[in-house]
């Protein structure tokens, strides 16, 4: 096969694009990405230097210099990562979420229809589904209500619902991903781990909004880059899948575990204005995964969170 990765340079989309080529010994890559301030551009370069890997830097907003890509390549399938992916970013200016997530995405959509792609595969998010009360013991299905808090989840569900009215009203097969919060390397560090990873190394207090009782789920990302896998290669079109870690964590347990494995003081948290709108709890529940395509994480968080502080320590 030959897949496109949109977001190639991205945290997430870096990381897959290893996946991939590691283990479809036969396939091409071809990454997309319009190198924002989120691409990781020493991740890209060792990308670039990898067998049946090629990049294309464009914008998935930009029709043309898109299917310039496709009729250069003739690409089988498409994995769509490209995203502005930070909350708070969306807090201060929206206008290029709904660019980049909603308007990107139909661009790929309308391409993928055009070029008669295989498949065309979604990365969304559970923050879609809103948040959870702290005390909940419930937890999001695929057919729970979509009901995003942010500007940036309301642009990843708009996203989704495109994403099925593709395949509702053209047939286009299409599959999403709706993942928990993924840690690893090559992720940027304005996202909790690596910074409190960088702030710890350089013993500079590591901010926590509100008091850190938020919870979040933790996922690896080679957990995640495997389930997408799963589903691109089996699942049925039209289908969507919640992809978790089974980590539940609170912000202020997960920095406290940081700080411990750098042997360093919990004096150096500090605690800040909370974020507006702040999702309290996010929970999935995975038995459509687990039962369907027989997934299950695979690193547990106590050795994933040790070898991702080691990495950080060692490619800062
Ligand atoms: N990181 C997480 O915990 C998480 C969890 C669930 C879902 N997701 C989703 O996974 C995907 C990847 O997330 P990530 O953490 O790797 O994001 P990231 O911010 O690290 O990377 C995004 C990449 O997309 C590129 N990009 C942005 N706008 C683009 C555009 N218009 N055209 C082409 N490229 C563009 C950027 O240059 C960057 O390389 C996103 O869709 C995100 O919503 C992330």
């Amino acid at each position: 096969m030959k897949i496109v990765v949109t977001g190639c340079a991205g945290f997430i989309g870096a990381n897959f694009s290893n996946y991939w080529l590691d283990s479809h010994s036969q396939d091409t890559v071809i990454g997309i990405d319009c190198l924002t301030y989120a691409a990781n551009i020493p991740a890209l370069s060792k990308l670039k230097n990898r067998e049946r890997f090629r990049f294309y830097k464009a914008n998935i907003c930009d029709k043309q210099a898109v299917e310039q890509i496709f009729l250069a390549e003739s690409p089988d399938a498409l994995i769509n990562f490209a995203a502005e992916s930070h909350v708070d970013n969306s807090i201060e200016n929206s206008r290029i979420f709904v660019e980049t997530n909603v308007l990107g995405t139909q661009t790929l959509l309308d391409l993928c229809l055009k070029h008669g792609i295989k498949r065309f595969h979604q990365v969304s998010t559970d923050e879609v589904y809103g948040d959870l009360p702290l005390d909940s013991e419930d937890a999001f299905t695929e057919a729970s209500l979509l009901s995003p808090s942010s500007p940036y989840s309301a642009s990843k569900a708009a996203a989704d619902l495109l994403v099925l009215s593709y395949y509702k009203t053209h047939g286009l097969s299409v599959s999403i991903s709706r993942s928990a919060n993924n840690y690893g390397k090559y992720q940027h560090r304005e996202k909790l781990i690596p910074k409190a990873i960088r702030c710890a190394l350089h013993n500079e207090s590591i901010p926590i909004y509100g008091n850190g009782s938020n919870i979040r789920d933790w996922i690896h990302v080679e957990d995640h880059c495997r389930a997408i896998e799963k589903i691109v290669c089996n699942a049925a079109s039209g289908s969507i899948y919640n992809v978790g870690g089974s980590a539940m964590l609170s912000n202020i347990t997960l920095v406290k575990e940081i700080l411990a494995l750098m042997n360093k003081p919990q004096s150096l948290i500090a605690f800040v204005a909370d974020r507006k709108g702040h999702d309290r709890k996010y929970a999935l529940n995975c038995n459509k995964l687990i039962c369907e395509l027989d997934w299950r994480p695979e690193v547990s968080f106590s050795d994933g969170l040790a070898e991702t502080v080691e990495w950080y320590t060692m490619n800062e």
